[in-house]
């Protein structure tokens, strides 16, 4: 039997309001047989469910492709549904049947076709307001509906309330985009939600990205004064007439309850505000005042190109705490992103009054320093009554405390719930072993991302900052597309990136770049806060990860012009265009051989700096290749060469080793290969020796911890990798775990030993960076990787490399081919390794034993496989 499953397009289900004009397709194969490759596949994009009107006919196309198809047929419309269905062919001979029918729907393709314009209820005079608008409107249709689209997007942050009932369900739309270049604009299935007859629209307006604050220097309207929404809606009735209700003039607008809401502060909500019934329609609206219209540029609206945060899961409070200093404080055992859910019941006036944390400090009483300015506090005014149910609706907070200071009557912990909102991607990749310290490590990566992952990779969740730090996200990056599907989360942000790029090619540190001519940030040029090594390397490192974990080739060819933009900024910096010398730098940020009471790690910026140089110009080399610009591969490839060359003749000494006598500095050497072979022994033996210098720890920073267990394994130090990851006294990634962490620290010492803090002004305790172990955990002890000749695991290479005492490991992970598992189990003295590779897909399995040598290769097709071994030799 052969069939298709999870037939996607644009990697998404069925998915409505696409802005691509050649959106692409992936399916599964799913068959009994093994070995099974597709041979041919025939796609058809029909324009009625019945394949009447078949508007593109591939036919049968002799191919292996089973992601990434690209539409080739005509042109397509504007807010249109079209079917798709596949059928293929493979190797064994078998024909599929055709697909279940496919839909994908396009968004508006022409900004021009927007009749809405952008209204506003804010106070003219009081621009730095933080309260909810309320606006609303009615209208009145007539026949038989058959679809209903709205296409909507804010100033602001909006939620949409149609006929008494909450639209869709994406949270912080419109998302944060570069807000000066590309606003999103998304769109919802609203046919079962009108009627015939008269209708009314509801919209709320908060402050959001745009004109909230932004940044730790309490800085706000980043992007404009006033908030505005627009609106339309597209009605088709069965006799194929049309109506668009859209926002304008006639609209009216309120306040409402919500008296205060700012990303990082929380809301102050009084429900005795709340007027009922303002979505519906027949609403006294007398007292209703007029909306005015905003000017925007229409150019800059865009289809949504990202992936909407939604609640993705509810968490029970695990215990009510007494503090020492009496505080009442609720665990909910878990550092998290989004908000607490609670029910209440009291007289009209009562309140609930929370404020969020992460950590409790040595005493156990509620820290909240390390969230610096960040108010992190919900207030709620009952109206009284029957029970009342909140939710903010324009905050989130990072945090695993919740203190309660007010609350009218006894807590019930039954009507208190932490509710966990991120970008709403499927968790792809899921690992465990037989070390449950690592379990909880590998846990916490994958609440690092959870928490992070909110419309654009973060640095952190809860205090006064929460920016698209590029190099965070540039380091983490290989974890996070083994975890999740991130495809379309990274596209959002890239293109933001790439919007964002200055004209000499320098990348923000921030993306989207609240920081350029606003803040002090370190760096000497305020009015120019880019060009950092490591961070920048985001505009290259990150897209080439994307091809090699999905082979997505339009990414590259998306952004290969900002990635070329970037090394020739280097190449501009550089000294002869090879050393680059010059500029500010974060460089091993917070590494631990910094100086006391410095965040900057002791590898000097210029090794650093020339090394990740080296590096990205060596990815921009495959990337030519692969984007057939010849002329481009070579000029790369001398480049780089020459880059090498530089690099040796000033770091390395003429008797091969490095000047720079840090981990960082040899890491990099190792893993950018920027180390001569007669001189790489020399290199891993100084930097075994760093290690045990430092008593068998590590001292990096956020540049060089992602690969120092990488470097040691490839370098055939195995052993040594496993025992720093396997520490679990200070520093080390398991002393966190050990002192109860649940998502990854800031600091290797956020908590230190003696139960006191780090610092207040930089201690988060959910961020992500040093969770980039993640992809050594995944390819070395679970044994998955891609290979960048047949990227998006169309090939794999599975290699688990077992040590460390573990006695088993076991990796799952869903890749656009389908599901890839490897569990590996010691028994006695013999190895197990099971394997499952899925259909049109082929992979190298490699077997080594204890003393981490190979003993077997085999190169496999589709099918589940077990190889039983002896692995220890005598
Ligand atoms: C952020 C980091 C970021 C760094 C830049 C910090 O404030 O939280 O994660 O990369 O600044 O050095």
């Amino acid at each position: 039997m052969l069939f298709l499953e999870k037939i996607r397009c644009e990697y998404l289900e069925n998915p409505i309001g696409i802005g691509e004009n050649k959106p692409r397709f992936n399916w599964i194969i799913e068959s009994d047989q093994t070995k099974v490759e597709q041979v041919s596949y025939q796609l058809q994009v029909s324009n009625d469910v019945n394949f009447i009107k078949i508007l593109w006919d591939t036919e049968v196309v002799s191919s292996s492709n089973s992601t990434h198809v690209v539409y080739e047929g005509p042109e397509l419309q504007s807010c249109t549904q079209y079917f798709y269905r596949v059928k293929i062919w493979d190797n064994k001979g078998e024909e599929s049947a055709w697909s279940e029918i496919q839909i994908f729907e396009t968004a508006m393709m022409n900004n021009q076709e927007w009749k809405g314009i952008f209204i506003s209820a804010d106070d003219k005079n009081a621009p730095n307001s933080s309260k909810g608008k309320h606006l609303r409107h009615e209208f009145n249709l007539k026949g038989n509906i058959i679809f209903a689209r709205i296409y909507a997007t804010a100033l602001g942050i909006y939620e949409l309330h149609l006929n008494g009932k909450r639209v869709g369900e994406s949270l912080l739309t419109p998302g944060w985009t570069n807000y000066k270049k590309r606003l999103q604009y998304q769109t919802y299935d609203v046919t079962e939600m009108i009627k015939e007859g008269r209708n009314a629209i509801g919209a709320i307006l908060g402050c959001g990205w745009y004109k909230g604050e932004l940044g730790w220097n309490g800085k706000r309207n980043t992007y404009g004064k006033h908030t505005a929404l627009l609106f339309q809606m597209l009605v088709r009735y069965e006799d194929g007439t049309e109506e668009l209700i859209v926002s304008n003039e006639e609209w009216k607008s309120a306040e409402g309850p919500i008296v205060y809401s700012e990303l990082y502060h929380g809301e102050i909500y009084d429900a005795r505000f709340e007027q009922q019934g303002w979505s519906e329609p027949n609403f006294y609206e007398n007292e209703w005042k007029k909306v005015y219209p905003v000017k925007q540029d229409f150019s800059i609206i865009m289809p949504q190109d990202g992936v909407p945060v939604k609640k993705q899961e509810s968490i029970k409070p695990i215990e009510l705490i007494i503090t020492p200093k009496g505080e009442t404080v609720i665990d909910f055992g878990q550092n998290i992103a989004g908000w607490v859910k609670f029910k209440v019941k009291g007289k009209s006036g009562d309140r609930v009054l929370l404020k969020h944390a992460e950590v409790l400090d040595q005493e156990g009483n509620f820290y909240t320093a390390n969230l610096r300015r960040a108010k992190a506090t919900i207030e709620y005014t009952l109206k009284g009554g029957a029970e009342e149910v909140f939710e903010p609706h324009f905050t989130f907070q990072g945090f695993r405390y919740v203190q309660i200071v007010e609350y009218p009557g006894t807590i019930d912990l039954e009507n208190i719930e932490a509710i966990v909102i991120h970008s709403n991607m499927e968790q792809t990749g899921d690992f465990k072993c037989s070390y449950p310290l690592i379990n909880q490590l590998a846990k916490n990566i994958l609440w690092g991302l959870k928490g992070n992952f909110v419309d654009l990779p973060t640095d952190c969740p809860q205090r006064d900052e929460r920016l698209g730090w590029t190099g965070d996200a540039q380091v983490f990056m290989r974890t996070a597309c083994f975890l999740m599907d991130t495809t379309n989360f990274f596209k959002k942000w890239l293109r933001d990136l790439k919007s964002e790029q200055f004209e000499d090619g320098a990348v923000p540190y921030v993306i989207p770049d609240i920081l350029s001519g606003n803040f002090a940030c370190g760096a000497k040029e305020i009015e120019k806060q880019a060009g950092a090594t490591g961070w920048g390397d985001a505009a290259v490192i990150c897209p080439w990860t994307i091809y090699e974990c999905y082979g997505d080739k339009r990414i590259l060819e998306e952004q290969y012009e900002s990635m070329k933009a970037w090394i020739n900024y280097i190449k501009e910096n550089a000294q002869e265009g090879l050393i680059w010398n010059k500029g500010f730098h974060f460089g091993d940020w917070v590494a631990l051989d910094a100086k006391e009471g410095s965040y900057f790690g002791a590898t000097p910026n210029e090794l650093t700096a020339t090394a990740f140089y080296a590096y990205s110009t060596e990815i921009m080399i495959k990337v030519a290749k692969i984007l057939k610009q010849e002329e481009d591969e070579g000029y790369f490839t001398q480049l780089h060469q020459s880059i090498l060359e530089a690099f040796k003749k000033e770091f390395y000494t003429s008797s091969g080793s490095l000047t720079a006598r840090t981990q960082t500095g040899h890491i990099l050497a190792l893993m950018f290969n920027l180390v001569s072979d007669e001189d790489r022994t020399q290199t891993v033996d100084s930097l075994i020796q760093l290690i045990k210098e430092n008593q068998g720890h590590l001292t990096t920073g956020f540049l060089g911890t992602p690969y120092i267990c990488k470097v040691l394994s490839e370098n055939g130090r195995l052993k040594e990798a496993y025992d720093l990851l396997l520490k679990d006294d200070y520093p080390s990634w398991l002393y966190q775990v050990t002192k109860g962490a649940t998502t990854i620290w800031e600091h290797w010492d956020g908590i230190k030993l003696d139960g006191t803090m780090w610092s207040e002004d930089m201690n988060s305790f959910n961020h992500y960076a040093y969770g980039a172990i993640g992809e050594w955990i995944y390819t070395v002890i679970g044994g998955l990787d891609t290979d960048s000749d047949k990227p998006g695991y169309k090939h794999s290479i599975i290699k688990p490399q077992p040590g460390g005492g573990l006695t088993y490991a076991e990796l799952n992970y869903t890749s656009l081919y389908g599901q890839i598992a490897i569990k590996w189990e010691m028994k006695g003295r013999r190895m197990n390794v099971g394997v499952i590779i899925p259909h049109n897909t082929t992979a190298d399995v490699i077997l080594i034993n204890a003393n981490n040598e190979i003993i077997e290769t085999h190169v496999v097709g589709s099918g589940k496989y077990n190889f039983e071994y002896d692995y220890f030799i005598d």
